[in-house]
């Protein structure tokens, strides 16, 4: 009697649980599904980038660092791009990740173009828009290949000139990454080199060394650019002594040995630039002075600064980057530059941070006047590199500090309009704000793709970029056939930085993406690009993974099997009360216990086995769709 109104009760609670283990199984189900939904949304939504770096959907094979800017005076900013050339090291032994490249920004911070692709992860210096033949190309430095890129507006690789040292009279060859300047309406080209050369006993007496030393005197070419072939070149020796240099912290033996490729580097020109006479503006880092050369005969006209200045000078500079003929009259020059004022000799700093300077020289009472300083908006050292640039068709100076790529805008009178860096720790040596127009020869980068939302409608998501192109405006999306001969037109959309990304309701299978520029004309030639999955892959795709939602939302299938759950529950129950029937001395309370925990241990596992399936069966197929890896259009080439 005991035993029968046990069962009973046990049948009812075995019914309970087992038909409420179905029904949490079902929750479940449901909301494991929605947050899947949820997911595919954010991924495709947020593509892959990171606090620091931006990848596209429509190029993975991009890397570009974000920046972070301060704008501290919003209508005095110039208009102009930022041209930044962030890099790993000088010489490299292999090529590096795809943000060790050109890169062109606009004054947003905003993406417009990377040369990852073209460059290979090898280090570019000195990246900007150059006149070339009297017209405006990018131009950078690639040391590893000791050459100088050209490319045109299309950014096609029209040319690569050597800088490579000429003169086999010298014992070495070397080249000097940078400066690649153009003067006189492009039609010559400058760059210094280095050559290691013993100097004579008497140069070497100069320093008190007894024998001949060898050192790195550096020089410069100035090429024809019709032909690249030099018109004239200059070398220091002779000119410039090795008793100017600050760098003397090594023994004197030390510096003097060194073998042919790490000689005592005394002089180190980091910049150039060229008089309206035809003379020659260069800057010594080691030799904290600036230098005037003369075309006619090669002389040293001046020395600004350093052990033999020619001038007067209220200030101490060092270690300074880009000296730059600002502008220049008979007896009076304006020169910028960046006093990093951290030289590589001693003593290592002469100012309490660096600044940028425009300094005004008489020429007749060899005096200077200090005409504006340009401050570091943190108050710290650029230890090496760095530049000073005058924005085009303004009076604003534009810095790089090099760190973090940091770069500043100031007006005319030193305070500071905006600044930007790097979120990212890397750094850039020159970074220069300048004009451009860019139409790329290569076509724009287009992914299509399509999701089933909740509410099983269809939704098609276009991403839109194209690298280096500076006019488009705008995206008009045309939904169309393979072929491309019957499009209409669904939407018009605003480009949004580099990529552009639209959620377009109901499957379109192919589309054709036209660019648009301000005045609504038309950029390049449109191409049609086939969506992935095709419709038939989405449905089958939803139609595998939504049967376990379904079957369980089925009230008929939910009462069969939460009967067949009872019946097993009964029917284990009464195994359970057969099996203790020799322990009826126990407690009823402590005998139940035990009943029931046996049972929730069989739903727990049971319960388990379907999430098991659900997961190992519906996941991989999913992502696989959705990543769209092999997504190139049918007319991407
Ligand atoms: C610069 O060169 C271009 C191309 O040769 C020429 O059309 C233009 O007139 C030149 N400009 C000046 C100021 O000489
Ligand atoms: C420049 O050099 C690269 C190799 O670094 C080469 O791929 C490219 O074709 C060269 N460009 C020209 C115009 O010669
Ligand atoms: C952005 O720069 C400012 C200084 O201008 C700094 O205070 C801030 O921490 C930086 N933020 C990030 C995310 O790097
Ligand atoms: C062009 O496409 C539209 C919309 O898909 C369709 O209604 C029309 O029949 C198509 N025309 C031709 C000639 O295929």
């Amino acid at each position: 009697m005991q035993v029968r109104r046990t069962s009973y009760c046990s049948f009812l609670l075995a019914w309970f649980a087992s038909y409420s283990s179905c029904a949490s199984a079902w929750a479940h189900a449901g909301k494991s599904a929605a947050k899947r939904w949820e997911h595919r949304v954010v991924e495709l939504d947020e593509s892959k980038h990171d606090e620091e770096f931006w990848t596209f959907v429509t190029r993975p094979d991009l890397d570009a660092p974000r920046w972070n800017i301060t704008i501290y005076d919003k209508a005095a900013v110039a208009p102009g791009y930022w041209f930044v050339a962030p890099y790993e090291e000088v010489e490299q032994e292999e090529g590096s990740a795809a943000w060790n490249a050109p890169h062109i920004y606009d004054q947003d911070g905003q993406l417009i173009w990377s040369g990852a692709p073209m460059f290979d992860g090898y280090s570019t210096f000195d990246f900007r828009v150059s006149n070339v033949r009297g017209e405006p190309m990018l131009t950078a430095i690639r040391p590893h290949y000791e050459y100088t890129a050209i490319l045109d507006n299309t950014y096609t690789n029209v040319e690569n000139v050597s800088i490579g040292l000429r003169d086999p009279e010298w014992d070495g060859i070397g080249h000097n990454m940078h400066e690649f300047l153009t003067v006189e309406n492009g039609t010559r080209a400058l760059f210094m080199n280095r050559s290691p050369k013993r100097a004579s006993e008497e140069y070497s007496a100069a320093i008190g060394y007894d024998g001949e030393c060898h050192a790195q005197y550096d020089g410069f070419v100035e090429l024809d650019t019709d032909t690249w072939e030099p018109v004239f070149e200059w070398n220091s020796y002779g000119y410039i002594g090795l008793d100017e240099s600050f760098v003397t912290q090594d023994p004197l033996e030390e510096r003097c040995e060194g073998e042919v490729n790490d000689v005592w580097d005394f002089l180190h020109f980091n910049s150039i630039d060229k008089f309206a006479n035809g003379d020659y503006l260069l800057s010594g880092r080691p030799s904290n002075a600036i230098y005037r050369i003369s075309r006619n005969d090669g002389s040293v006209v001046w020395r600004l600064g350093g052990k033999k200045s020619d001038f007067d000078l209220p200030i101490t500079f060092s270690g300074q980057h880009a000296a730059k003929i600002r502008a220049e009259d008979d007896n009076r020059v304006l020169v910028s530059f960046l006093d990093n004022a951290f030289g590589p000799g001693e003593p290592q700093t002469t100012n309490d941070a660096s600044r940028g300077l425009l300094l005004a020289l008489d020429t007749n009472t060899m005096t200077v006047e200090v005409v504006q300083e340009f401050k570091h908006p943190d108050g710290e050292y650029t230890e090496g590199q760095g530049n000073l640039q005058w924005v085009p068709g303004t009076d604003h100076a534009w810095i790089c500090w090099r760190n973090k790529a940091m770069h500043t805008e100031h007006a005319a009178d030193g305070s500071l309009i905006m600044e930007a860096r790097f979120k990212a720790g890397v750094r850039n040596y020159r970074s220069f704000k300048l004009q451009w127009v860019g139409r790329p020869a290569q076509p724009p980068d287009v992914r299509s793709t399509a999701v089933q939302t909740r509410d099983d409608t269809i939704e098609t998501i276009v991403f839109m970029s194209w690298n280096g192109a500076t006019e488009v405006r705008q995206w008009q999306i045309y939904e169309t056939n393979p072929s491309g001969t019957n499009t209409t037109l669904v939407a018009t959309v605003d480009k949004t930085g580099f990529e552009t990304t639209i959620w377009i309701k109901g499957y379109l299978g192919h589309v054709l993406v036209e660019a648009v520029d301000a005045l609504g004309e038309k950029l390049g030639e449109p191409s049609v690009f086939a969506t992935v999955p095709t419709l038939e892959q989405l449905v089958e795709a939803d139609e595998y993974t939504s049967w376990i939602p379904s079957v369980l939302t089925n009230p008929m299938i939910a009462f069969l099997l939460g009967m067949i759950a009872s019946v097993a529950g009964c029917l284990g129950a009464w195994g359970v009360i057969v099996s203790k029937r020799g322990d009826l001395t126990l407690p009823r309370w402590k005998r139940k216990q035990q009943m029931y925990a046996s049972l929730s241990e069989e739903d727990k596992d049971s319960s388990e086995l379907h999430d098991r399936q659900k997961h190992t069966d519906a996941e991989p197929e999913r992502s696989g769709l959705l990543a769209g890896e092999d997504g190139h259009g049918v007319g991407e080439d």
